[in-house]
């Protein structure tokens, strides 16, 4: 059986982190599918908001997916790839999955100082109460979705405590 685990959860959740520290300590390889995506269309994601829109780029991530063939992966999903276009069924046949859950809050406090560029959230980074108002929003109609993973952890833990625990989960 093929092995890809795939990190799922919102914007700011630690998934490529995780995914990064995972990959090193399981000698996987990583992808990040934003990175990708933006290889692919020589563009930055925030460019490709602008350019084309957010529902272009749903397509672009579900494309992305459907044509990942890769084996002994670590792959970071962007916040909203598991939500669209049925994309969290293509995720549990392609692979294992694991959502990094954390609370709004912990969400709009590392969002408020995070420096990578992300076109949902740019018209709130500087109003901290509409910034959580938006995750908690956000976050409600997408908890279904994340939540159809495999494996829940906790995403406000601390990274190391975060690979121990998956080690042990994928007998690693
Ligand atoms: C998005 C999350 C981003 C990126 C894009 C849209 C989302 O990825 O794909 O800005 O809809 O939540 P990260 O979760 O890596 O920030």
């Amino acid at each position: 059986m093929k092995q890809v685990i795939f990190l799922v959860g919102f914007m700011g959740a630690g998934k490529s982190l995780l995914g990064k520290e995972l990959a090193k300590k399981m000698q996987f390889s990583f992808l990040d599918s934003d990175e990708e995506i933006e290889k692919r269309m020589g563009l930055t994601v925030e460019q490709i908001f602008e350019k084309y829109g957010e529902e272009e780029f749903r397509k672009i991530e579900t494309e992305w997916l459907g044509n990942l063939k890769t084996d002994c992966t670590i792959v970071s999903l962007g916040g909203g790839t598991p939500c669209y276009n049925g994309n969290m069924h293509m995720i549990r046949s392609l692979g294992q999955s694991v959502y990094l859950e954390c609370t709004p809050e912990v969400l709009a406090d590392r969002l408020a100082k995070a420096k990578t560029p992300r076109p949902l959230i740019a018209g709130y980074k500087n109003n901290p109460e509409s910034l959580l108002e938006f995750i908690r929003l956000k976050l409600t109609g997408r908890e279904k979705y994340y939540r159809f993973s495999n494996y829940i952890i906790d995403g406000s833990a601390e990274v190391n405590t975060s690979v121990k625990q998956l080690l042990k989960v994928f007998k690693y």
